[in-house]
């Protein structure tokens, strides 16, 4: 089958045809992939800001219907429609039984057990997934049914970016209605946790990014104020009295922009780090500031979401119009033509590209 595969980091993915799966282990789940987002996790595992090894099939944000399951599958069958999650939700381990799935303990297993096989060799997917190719192999914990009816473009959205950013805002945040908040990042994921404040009831949000055309995107979302990094300074004086917002939603994964974020709240506020940085980069922090102003400074792992739940609660907000899904699709393209997506990410020029098989 045809598949995108990193073989070399900073390299254009290799786009294969004689890509092949492993055997169907005990609780595994064969899916044909129908679509999958290009998110910009993908575009860091190319250039190593988020470690990956290589060979590996990118892609971790798809949608597809059930082929076949591997004994002990109970919850899913074949002609199944299903959202592939990047992290499973055992329910059994400590993260799981404690409220915190998006932390599942089986994480790690997942994500460095191979179903692909190319040229002979066991191969993984990125995070466990590997959404760019026709058909893969997952784990039953990582595979969540989704009603038959919703069109499974939009549905892939909800895999990564979306869950990742509205749940950023509704969870990790718990955005109170009648605040203040700034999103840094306009892409995918900043878009999602603008439409999560914006769900949530807050008051202002300042949508901050570098793109002009992503801050006219961040308008249509949601986003009452939209600036660009140097006038965000004039937008928290006017929105806030200078006092700074009541939170901040860094989906960036910069250094100085995580730093921004946290400057931008109010004391007492909350500064909720989205967007994944290079583990080699370091934020700094005054020993005084961190007791003095008394912020919370949270990171947010896939939108703190339970996927067996929260997936369900991001469709029933789209299914009464108050999530827009299909608005965020930008491109809709051949996996062949995957390194053009991340090139036209890289550019600020897609909020997504979905990638239809
Ligand atoms: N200041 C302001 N905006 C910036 C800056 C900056 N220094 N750097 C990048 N941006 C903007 C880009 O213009 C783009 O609109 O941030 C946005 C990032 O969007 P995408 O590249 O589409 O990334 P997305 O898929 O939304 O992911 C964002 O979240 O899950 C993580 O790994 C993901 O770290 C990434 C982040
Ligand atoms: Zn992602």
């Amino acid at each position: 089958m045809k598949a995108a595969v990193l073989t070399q980091l900073n390299e254009d993915l290799e786009i294969r045809d004689d890509v092949g799966l492993g055997e169907l282990g005990d609780g595994d789940v064969h899916i044909q992939l129908v679509s999958s987002g290009v998110c910009h996790s993908d575009l860091s595992a190319q250039n190593g800001t988020i470690p990956s090894g290589t060979p590996c099939v990118l892609g971790h944000e798809g949608a597809g219907i059930v082929k076949e399951v591997g004994a002990g599958v109970t919850d899913l069958a074949a002609g199944d429609h299903v959202i592939v999650s990047f992290t499973p939700a055992c329910r059994k381990c400590r993260m799981c039984l404690r409220g915190e799935a998006n932390l599942c303990e089986t994480m790690g297993v997942m994500a460095s057990t191979p179903h692909f096989v190319i040229d002979g060799n066991p191969v993984v997917g990125f995070t466990g997934c590997g959404t760019f190719a026709e058909e893969m192999i997952i784990p039953e914990a990582a595979a969540v049914k989704v009603e038959e009816d919703i069109p499974l473009d939009i549905v892939s959205l909800i895999g990564c970016g979306v869950t990742t950013g509205v749940g950023a805002a509704i969870n990790t945040a718990d955005i109170r209605p009648g605040t203040s908040v700034v999103v840094f990042g306009c892409g995918g994921v900043g878009i999602s946790a603008i439409q999560g404040a914006r769900i949530a009831g807050a008051a202002e949000i300042v949508a901050v990014d570098m793109v002009d055309s992503k801050l006219e995107m961040a308008k249509k979302f949601g986003a009452t104020h939209a600036v660009k990094p140097e006038d965000l300074e004039g937008a928290k004086l006017e929105v806030t009295r200078g006092e700074g917002f009541d939170y901040s939603l860094e989906c960036i994964g910069n250094p100085a922009t995580i730093r921004a974020s946290f400057d931008a709240v109010r004391r007492g506020g909350t500064a909720v780090i989205v967007g994944v940085g290079k583990m080699t980069e370091m934020v700094q922090f005054s020993a005084f500031e961190l007791f003095f102003n008394e912020k919370n400074l949270k990171g947010s792992m896939y939108g703190s979401a339970n996927v067996r739940t929260d997936f369900d609660r991001l469709l029933r907000l789209w299914r009464q119009g108050k999530l827009d899904l299909e608005g965020m699709i930008s491109r809709r393209i051949k996996v062949d033509d995957v390194n053009d997506a991340f090139r036209a990410m890289q550019a600020g020029e897609v909020i997504r590209s979905v990638i239809e098989f």
